[in-house]
């Protein structure tokens, strides 16, 4: 029996669609500024947040991030990013950081915030991941010092990401933007030697325990689109394996639920 209440009900008519456009190693440089600019000239107004999930410049230039900033500056879309190796490539991350960052986008490192669309609160937990591979090719936390703080530093950006989950629970939709794969799944088609590179199972941890609605990487170029992680979607969005300059997701959400749907994957 329904309620005798005839206040407001949570039913098909709340439901929002909430576009995500997600693009992984963009790598820009002076050399590529025209096709930077307008391809997010392009995105701008046509999703509702953007996000782009590392290896923004090619070497980690801040000159290079300039170009990136350029072209966000000024977007009605807000820019969410988190970094990747190639953006600390030069020790000069922080740089690249701020000057994406001048251009009002929300650089996410070990982090996590709360964007409101639609009314809906979209929680976005950001880390760049690391290394540590998978099942049977699993860096060990034993032996160098200089071993075990690679091991570390996995931890750290694992840790966050579950602290990070724990502040946006209360979020319709959740999602989590990482550089690093926390899956194997999105890492075939690359060689299974490097695979121990290109991310780690500990990443995936927090994720299969708070279960986000998305969960975005980039990374692998050569790796494949879509996997998961128990219910959760992951995708690689590296726009190489997309094939575009963004992949947009749409998120269905009503007020204490939420489900995603996709497009058919890039060929
Ligand atoms: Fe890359
Ligand atoms: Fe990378």
């Amino acid at each position: 029996m329904e309620s005798a209440n005839h206040g407001h009900h949570v039913g098909v008519d709340d439901k929002r669609t909430i576009r995500i456009a997600a693009a992984g190693d963009v790598h820009a440089s002076e050399a590529h500024r025209e096709r930077v600019e307008s391809a997010f000239a392009e995105i701008d107004g046509e999703a509702d947040l953007i996000l782009l999930a590392g290896d923004v410049t090619t070497q980690g230039d801040p000159e290079e991030a300039r170009v990136l900033a350029d072209a966000c500056e000024g977007l009605r879309t807000p820019v969410y990013a988190v970094l990747g190796n190639h953006d600390h490539h030069l020790g000069r991350g922080h740089e690249v950081a701020d000057a994406l960052r001048s251009a009002g986008v929300l650089v996410l490192d070990r982090d996590w915030a709360i964007a409101e669309v639609e009314s809906v609160d979209v929680g976005i937990v950001g880390a760049k991941g690391f290394v540590g591979g998978f099942a049977g090719s699993s860096l060990p936390d034993f032996g160098e010092p200089l071993l075990r703080e690679v091991y570390a530093e996995t931890t750290a950006e694992t840790d966050a990401i579950g602290d990070g989950l724990k502040a946006v629970a209360h979020c319709p939709l959740r999602i989590v933007l990482l550089h690093y794969a926390p899956v194997e799944g999105t890492l075939e088609g690359e060689p299974p030697g490097i695979w121990t590179y290109l991310g780690c199972a500990r990443l995936g941890i927090p994720i299969a325990e708070h279960l986000p609605d998305l969960v975005l990487h980039g990374h692998a170029h050569a790796g494949r689109f879509e996997s998961s992680i128990a219910e959760t979607p992951v995708y690689n969005v590296a726009v190489q394996v997309t094939g575009r300059d963004f992949y947009v997701f749409e998120l269905e959400a009503t007020p204490g639920r939420s489900e995603v749907e996709v497009d058919a994957p890039p060929a």
